[in-house]
């Protein structure tokens, strides 16, 4: 058997006794002198971190992004270059429940990734979900305190969520993939990820590009009914998290075909849709998916909490050649989780091991809580600029200037928008079975709610299609 290493105190110095407390006499008191006994209890009692706000349930893992295709006309992105296999860590989450939910709930599942590329970090932030339920960030708090506890009874309130959704026409294209088949995946092998928002493409003559990113799964999908799901949190509440890590720990690695939409930069000014719109997609038919490459996912990680509660993932991390759009609820992303993070982790979270950049990293950011290690520069060069060959700027990744226009103000975001057209597409792909369906779960999560918000919320699905309306309508009659 192999010699076991000494337990040590944080300090490095070896502990005598990790059993019995120094008392005063073997019936005790203990006394305050007992420093590894009082680091123990202190360590312990900070154990947790502030959870996510949103995404607090979460399953994570590690693998490989390989391009298979010759997109650079497009990006010169290294990372989208053919031939490029770059590492990753992938975490999915629910949106609502806290850390410790039941993995098989109905809700929307995240679907980040990072891309540990030469030129930094490539974070893709998204959904199971092409689109989102609100288009403006000044709505998403408050979209997020109705999915989230009553402030009397601490309970999720169907009221909150109807009378909001009926509130906001622009939800019901998300509402009605979160109440299909699809809104409940086995786990999350077995769904789509999507990058939902528009991003840039930049290539090497500094073209612009406008871009979606969608990750089709190659396990198929699967998906639970609310009855089978509630047989399953009966027996584990664990089931992603098992699902997940015994696949990648029995060599069954989940893949996904990693895909792009792409629309020249000037197509955005006479699209009938706003392409900047998150609650709306780009049809197939217009701008068809091109393969890009694979999504590989093949390591779990070793220390759950060091790994994957500490992932940090941003909208704002990109590397030259993707960018960012004029999406409004992306740019209020692009703030939202560095700050975040700073809350949640402290102020230098990215030079935690799982953030760290596989590159070099140079920049002028000092002291503040978790300031590990040097930043990279010189010892003299600690302002910029310095004689002390301190790192500069390089301007050759500039991106090209965004072409805007118009005068500031707050726009009415519902004025002339139309929150049916696509909804409508998507109800009409359901079968007569995934129709039915979608009437039962949308009467389910209705129960308790006040007629009057069902009847504003029954004249949306009556816009979208009679049929729909008159389905949830049967499906109320009946429960
Ligand atoms: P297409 O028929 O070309 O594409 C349909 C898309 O819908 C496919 O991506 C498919 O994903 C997905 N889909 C199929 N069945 C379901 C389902 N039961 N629940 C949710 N998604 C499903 O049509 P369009 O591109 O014109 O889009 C029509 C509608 O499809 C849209 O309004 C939107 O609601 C939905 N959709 C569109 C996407 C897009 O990017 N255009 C992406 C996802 C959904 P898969 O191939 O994995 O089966
Ligand atoms: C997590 C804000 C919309 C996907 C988070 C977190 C915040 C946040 C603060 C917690 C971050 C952390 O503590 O680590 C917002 C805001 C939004 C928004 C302000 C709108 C303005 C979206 C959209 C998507 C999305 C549209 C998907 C397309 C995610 C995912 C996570 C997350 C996947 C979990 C990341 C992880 O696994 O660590 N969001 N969000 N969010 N959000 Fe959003």
């Amino acid at each position: 058997m192999n010699q076991k290493p000494t337990l040590t105190t944080t300090g490095g110095a070896p502990v005598p006794d990790n059993q019995n407390s120094i008392t005063a006499g073997p019936r005790g008191p203990v006394l305050l002198q007992d420093y590894q006994l009082i680091e123990k209890l202190a360590h312990q009692n900070r154990e947790r971190i502030a959870e996510r706000v949103v995404h607090a349930k979460g399953w994570g893992a590690y693998g490989t992004l390989t391009i298979e295709n010759d997109i650079s006309k497009y990006t010169k992105a290294k990372v989208l270059q053919p031939g490029t296999k770059t590492e990753m860590l992938a975490r999915f989450s629910t949106v609502a429940g806290e850390a410790g939910a039941a993995d098989a709930e109905r809700d929307v599942r995240g679907f980040a990734l990072k891309f540990y590329t030469e030129e930094g970090n490539w974070d893709m932030v998204g959904n199971n979900t092409p689109v989102f339920f609100v288009r403006d960030a000044f709505k998403f708090p408050d979209f997020i305190h109705t999915q989230k506890r009553h402030p009397k009874t601490n309970l999720r309130s169907p009221t909150a969520m109807w009378d909001f959704w009926s509130l906001s026409p622009e939800s019901l294209h998300q509402v009605t993939i979160l109440f299909s088949d699809r809104g409940l995946p086995t786990d999350v092998r077995h769904m789509n990820g999507y990058g939902s928002h528009t991003y840039s493409f930049i290539n090497e003559k500094n073209e612009r590009f406008w871009v979606k990113f969608h990750f089709k799964t190659q396990q198929g999908h699967q998906h639970w009914t609310n009855a089978e799901a509630e047989e399953v949190v009966g027996k584990t509440r664990e089931s992603t998290q098992e699902d997940l890590f015994y696949s990648i720990e029995k060599g069954e690695f989940p893949k996904w075909n990693f895909e792009v939409q792409i629309m020249p930069e000037t197509d955005a000014d006479e699209t009938p849709y706003n392409p900047f719109d998150l609650t709306k997609v780009w049809p197939h038919g217009d701008y068809p998916l091109i393969h890009v490459g694979t999504l590989e996912l093949n390591r779990n990680p070793e220390n759950y909490f060091a790994e994957i509660e500490q992932a940090a993932f941003s909208p704002s991390n990109v590397v030259p050649g993707i960018g960012h759009s004029p999406d409004k609820m992306l740019q209020a992303r692009i703030f939202s989780y560095a700050d975040a993070h700073r809350h949640r982790l402290g102020t230098h979270y990215e030079a935690l091991p799982v953030n760290e950049p596989r590159c070099p990293v140079h920049h002028y950011h000092k002291d503040g809580s978790m300031h590990f290690k040097s930043n990279g520069c010189p010892v003299d060069a600690y302002y910029e600029p310095n004689s002390f060959n301190g790192p500069v700027e390089r301007p050759d990744v500039a991106e090209p200037p965004l072409k805007i226009s118009g005068d500031a103000a707050r726009y009415d975001h519902r004025e002339g928008n139309d929150d049916y057209s696509q909804p409508r597409a998507l109800f009409r792909l359901f079968d007569d079975g995934q129709k039915s369906r979608l009437f039962s779960n949308i009467a389910a999560a209705m129960q308790g709610v006040p007629q009057e918000i069902v009847d504003r919320q029954l004249k949306h699905f009556e816009l979208v299609d009679p049929a729909y309306a008159e389905g949830v309508r049967a499906a109320l009659n009946a429960s």
